[in-house]
């Protein structure tokens, strides 16, 4: 049987949890003393254990003990294929160079598309598995990944094409996005709008091949224009595909506003969004992901404006942003502290940003809650509380991790990575 097959209809019922199922209702939609049955790859019962209907179908019983379980992990904003490491860069930067200045040389994103277009099919495959393995390693069960290393059709394609054969060989679901305007390719040097006149002419291609579910652009003073990052958008509303946008990342391009007039399923970054910016998200029920990675190793020193998309109930998500310049991190849970620490979100807001929000700025509607109905899709924790993973950190206690009704073994495949992949 593949990775990807459904098992057969098997019914597993899963007692004596603490479940954190995000579903509404109480805090945490907390159960104490939970339980809950799988049936192939979905869940069929959620509840407390005293409820747990007499199910004489029931084919394997499993008792918790008292274990956390969580929903599976969603990283919804990774940009996990590419060549090399811009371990260099990290350096020039602690000598004094901004991110900026860096990519304006010709260094930052331009280096790694260098490296990614030099690297083969299986090298950028492996490495991506090996960086899919760790976070699989913490309970991710879902993840997005973006081209934008490759800058040419072909070279993006077979970014895509690595990102879907992820899913294929490992029991991970992967959501791709096309982001072909990410920076300009040296080909394009001088000629910006040039190249959003081909990227837009690659898409429908990238459609037809099945490579990719959504569009992103870099919006700011480094990437894009508005106006061009607009073209894009256009073009994917006239695939049918929905689009995201890195905006308001380093300066405020008033990209939230645009992205929320296309119906975007996220915002991501946004330390320099404005009032204006999460009104328009909040009209057009577009998540903000929040990426306290790359705020973290850039220095940045302003905060997305977490109270006031608080306060406007724009739906919050946390994501790794994996990528070799801005946030070369890979633990979600980590991101869950950071989230806290950095940005001041409580950790039940920060648990919902890696379950349930992200879930939604993914478009997708079947995961991200424990619930009758839904993917069962589940990490099981060394933990009494989801409290106590936002804050410890360097610290990951994943005992179990479950991909659709499967378990699958939650710590050996990042070690066995490590070891195929450097021998
Ligand atoms: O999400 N901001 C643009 N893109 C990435 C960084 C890419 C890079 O530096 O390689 C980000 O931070
Ligand atoms: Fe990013």
């Amino acid at each position: 049987m593949s990775l990807r097959s459904t098992p057969p209809d098997r019914r597993t019922c899963w007692r004596h949890a603490r479940l954190a199922t995000f579903a509404p209702g109480a805090p945490w939609g907390w159960i104490d003393d939970g339980a809950f049955v799988t049936e192939g790859a979905q869940l069929a019962w959620v509840g407390a254990d005293a409820d747990l209907p007499p199910d004489p179908r029931v084919d394997a019983e499993v008792n918790l003990e008292g274990a956390l379980v969580t929903p599976g992990l969603i990283d919804a904003h990774t940009h996990l294929v590419y060549g090399g490491d811009r371990a260099g860069e990290f350096e020039q930067r602690l000598q004094g160079a901004s991110y900026e200045e860096i990519a304006r040389t010709g260094g930052g994103i331009r280096a790694t598309v260098a490296a990614t277009r030099a690297a083969s099919d299986d090298e950028l495959f492996a490495s991506a598995a090996k960086r899919a393995r760790l976070l699989m390693a913490e309970g991710v069960t879902t993840i997005e990944v973006k081209s934008g290393y490759g800058l040419a059709e072909a070279h993006e394609a077979r970014c895509l094409a690595a990102a879907r054969r992820l899913a294929r060989e490992l029991p991970l679901e992967v959501r791709t996005t096309s982001l072909a305007a990410h920076a300009l390719p040296p080909e394009f040097t001088g000629r910006p709008d040039a190249y959003i006149d081909a990227a837009c002419t690659w898409l429908a291609g990238q459609k037809a091949r099945g490579l990719v579910d959504a569009v992103d652009a870099f919006c700011d003073t480094i990437g894009f224009t508005p106006a061009q990052t607009e073209r894009i958008f256009t073009e994917a509303r006239r695939l049918g595909l929905p689009v995201k946008l890195h905006a308001e990342q380093l300066s405020d391009q008033d990209g939230a506003a645009l992205a929320a007039r296309f119906g975007a399923l996220s915002c991501d970054h946004l330390e320099h969004l404005s009032a204006r910016g999460s009104a328009a998200m909040k009209a057009s029920g577009t998540v903000a992901v929040l990426l306290p990675g790359a705020y973290y190793f850039l220095r940045e020193t302003k905060l997305p404006p977490v109270p006031a998309l608080r306060d406007a109930g724009v739906p919050m998500a946390i994501a790794t942003d994996h990528n070799p310049g801005s946030s070369p991190a890979l633990s979600l849970v980590l991101m869950l502290n950071m989230a806290c620490t950095l940005f001041r979100l409580t950790p039940e807001e920060a648990w919902r940003g890696v379950t349930v929000h992200a879930a939604r700025a993914l478009g997708l509607a079947d995961r991200g809650m424990l619930a009758a109905g839904l993917r069962a899709d589940f990490a099981v924790w060394d933990a009494e509380h989801p409290c106590e993973l936002a804050y410890r950190f360097g610290h990951s206690p994943c005992r179990r991790r479950v991909f659709g009704g499967r378990e699958t073994d939650a710590a050996m495949p990042a070690r066995s990575a490590c070891r195929n992949e450097s021998s």
